[in-house]
């Protein structure tokens, strides 16, 4: 008799995209992400916003995931959701959404950790690491680096002990005026200008990071030049974003040069939103040359949240039997 295929339903809701996914035997058939512009006017991630828009945007979504794979929900072999870190009002939304698709077609769950996940969209499409590599999770909400064992066996070497990469990009935004999320129209402006403003390298040890050091540096040098030049920002921006860029790029890259000093392994990935930015990606390519690194990165709709992440993390749960129970609530803060 042929094997039973392995079809998987993945929910994220963890931040301010809704996202569903469906994957049939490790291959994902549908990745759809309804995003919230509307956090655009508040310069920010409102989390009480962003908890009634999943609201709305869930079964959409879900359906459209289920259609766009042909796939019929009474096939499901389970169900697997984002359980944390993130935003407790959006979890709550993927979360019940799941434990209930999942009791009324009495099929198993599949709770996944959100960065675990962005590390394992290198395993969507090819070319697909072996292991073990060092990854670099930078997002809005995390940065870190990841020495990655096996699927699901990883280890924190380092992280941020304030704001994350993305967040440095965001605030910075914010302080010059640009819109939320100002990671990419920073990453465009930065193209057309020169790193000609030196901001410091904030001094961590071991492979840690800080960026909030590095925001009080900007705001105080905008303050500074704003005094003598009211026009300053406006008439010097893509000089000032090619500047904040280069340090954000530097600050990461100087940490991956160290943590691959410390464990002699050269196969480096990158995940997370901020892994879209340009200057990152060419200092990483720089670095297949000067360091004889083999560089990863996923491609961009795996990069930011998706649930296509979800399903592949849950894919390798499934084949483990590692199910969870009705019980399970969500976390804010999820160690791994
Ligand atoms: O992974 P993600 O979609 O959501 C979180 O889990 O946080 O990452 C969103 C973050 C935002 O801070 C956004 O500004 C940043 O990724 N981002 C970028 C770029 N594209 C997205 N930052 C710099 N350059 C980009 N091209
Ligand atoms: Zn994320």
């Amino acid at each position: 008799m042929a094997k039973k295929p392995v079809i998987l339903l993945a929910i994220e809701s963890s931040c301010d995209d809704t996202s569903a996914a469906v994957l049939k035997d490790g291959k994902i058939l549908s990745n759809c992400v309804a995003s919230q512009s509307i956090h655009k006017a508040y310069g920010g991630v409102v989390p009480e916003v962003a908890s009634r828009a999943h609201q709305i945007n869930i079964v959409p979504v879900v359906h459209a995931a289920l259609e766009q794979a042909g796939v019929a929900k009474e096939s499901l072999s389970a169900i697997a959701f984002t359980l944390g870190p993130g935003l407790m009002g959006s979890l709550l939304v993927g979360v019940s959404f799941a434990k209930s698709m999942a009791l009324s077609l009495n099929i198993p769950m599949i709770e996944v950790h959100h960065v675990q996940a962005h590390i394992l969209a290198h395993f969507i499409e090819a070319p697909r690491p072996e292991f073990p590599f060092l990854c670099l999770t930078v997002s809005g909400g995390h940065t870190q680096i990841v020495q990655v064992n096996d699927y699901l066996q990883m280890d924190i070497l380092g992280k941020t002990i304030d704001d994350a990469a993305g967040e440095a990009f965001d605030k910075t935004g914010k302080l010059l005026g640009l819109d939320y999320p100002a990671g990419p129209i920073i990453d465009r402006l930065a193209k057309q200008g020169k790193a000609i403003y030196e901001f410091t390298e904030p001094n961590i040890p071991g492979l840690d990071f800080s960026f909030s050091g590095l925001k009080t540096n900007i705001l105080r040098f905008l303050q500074k030049n704003h005094r003598k030049d009211p026009l300053f920002i406006q008439e010097n921006l893509n000089d000032i974003c090619a500047s904040v860029q280069d340090r954000i790029v530097s600050i990461l890259i100087n940490k991956l040069k160290k943590a691959h000093q410390q464990t002699g392994i050269q196969r480096i990935a990158i995940a997370g939103g901020v892994s879209a930015n340009s200057g990152l990606r060419a200092a990483l390519k720089a670095c297949e040359g000067s360091e004889n690194w083999t560089i990863y990165i996923p491609k961009f709709e795996y990069c930011t949240d998706n649930a296509a992440m979800i399903a592949m993390t849950a894919y390798y749960k499934f084949l483990n039997a590692d199910f969870c129970g009705q019980e399970v609530a969500p976390l804010a803060r999820y160690h791994f």
